[in-house]
């Protein structure tokens, strides 16, 4: 048959992940398994992730992490069409594990590799359980990376705005650690934010006068330090409602940019879709002001659940099959490019 099952290993930062998915011949996906092992514990005693220690978590974890994806798919290694891997942007030394462990997989079964930009991953995350037609404008919001995107096709990709200093995921991040709240920070933020209150402290608006869609972060994180050293002994209310600003604030500053990205590339009636990936899409806070932006200009919505908007395994198993199925296996050098075409 024309069913590709494709292996997918992910390891480009603190997520050991593999999944199996199936890409039947009709385009539609089927998962097959998606094991994930999270990290965080390794971490939590130096507030942020250590690549070197990640990497050894990785070599630690991925081949039994592998074997579980295997066994829960049912699917053994001969009759896999290929194994897809994250050859980067990430930190290297995880990327370099998992690389290297398709690799010999692929070479032991006679199998090819799909080295793959873990941003194209993230990009196609949403056709895993939604058929999210081309083009859409994907808002690739995650710890390293915040973009805007008009995905035009597989491996079709023009970038329309960045952030021009900390990612979305990384002010989460950093304003969880400055109110003492643990890691992961996004979620341990969200968790906090509710009962607070979000217009106690009235955030910038960032780049507001600036045209364009490229978003930053650092002067959110500079009013909400001002914020939470304002008070001398700050009680669960206050941080409470300095989580539920900022949570409001960098939600608001996502939309505001999006807005401007549907106008720039203003498409047809029939292609207004709006595509949210990244980790910060698991963000509900986000998601609410982005629906409300999406039905006040007629665009559809469309966000993956958040165990694969979040780093997995499936999406890196899918975007190979997107790309064999499109016969554009991509080369090492070139899965490390997300090309944007001028
Ligand atoms: O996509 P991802 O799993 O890994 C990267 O490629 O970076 O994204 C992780 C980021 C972290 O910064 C994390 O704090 C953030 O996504 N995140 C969230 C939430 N869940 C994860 N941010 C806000 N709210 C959440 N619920
Ligand atoms: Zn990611």
């Amino acid at each position: 048959s024309n069913d590709l099952f494709v292996l997918g290993v992910e390891t480009s930062c603190d997520d050991t992940a593999a999944a199996v998915v199936c890409r039947r011949a009709d385009g539609s996906c089927q998962i097959l398994s998606n094991e994930v092992w999270a990290q965080h514990d390794d971490h939590a005693a130096f507030g942020g992730v250590v690549p070197e220690i990640a990497a050894r978590s990785h070599v630690e974890r991925l081949d039994s992490t592998i074997e579980r994806a295997i066994a829960v798919a049912g699917i053994p290694f001969d009759r896999l069409s290929a194994v897809a891997a994250t050859a980067g942007p990430g930190l290297v030394g995880g990327v370099m594990v998992g690389l290297t462990t398709a690799k010999a997989i692929a070479l032991a079964h006679n199998l090819p590799l799909v080295p793959l930009n873990h941003l194209e991953g993230h990009a196609l995350s949403a056709r895993l359980t939604e058929p999210a037609a081309f083009p859409y404008l994907l808002l690739l919001i995650s710890g390293g990376h915040t973009q805007l995107i008009h995905v035009r096709g597989v491996g079709d990709y023009v970038r329309l705005g960045t952030t021009i200093d900390d990612a979305a995921g990384e002010s989460f991040d950093k304003t969880a650690k400055l109110l003492g709240l643990g890691a992961p920070g996004g979620p341990m933020v969200e968790a906090a934010a509710t009962g607070g209150r979000a217009n106690r402290f009235d955030l910038p608006r960032p780049l507001a006068q600036r045209a364009g869609c490229d978003f930053s972060f650092s002067g959110l994180k500079t009013a909400v330090r001002e914020a939470a050293t304002s008070i001398e002994q700050p009680t669960g209310q206050d941080v409470a409602d300095i989580a539920a600003s900022f949570q409001f604030a960098a939600a608001r500053h996502l939309a505001q940019r999006t807005e401007k990205a549907m106008e720039m590339i203003s498409p047809p009636e029939g292609d207004c879709r709006l595509v949210v990936a990244g980790g910060v899409a698991a963000n509900c806070s986000v998601k609410k002001m982005l629906q409300d932006l999406c039905a006040a200009n007629s665009w559809q919505l469309m966000v993956p659940p958040p165990k694969y908007c979040t780093d997995n395994g499936a999406m890196i198993a899918w975007a190979g099959a997107e790309r064999i199925a499109a016969g554009m296996t991509p080369t090492l050098d070139e899965s490390l490019s997300l090309a944007p075409r001028a």
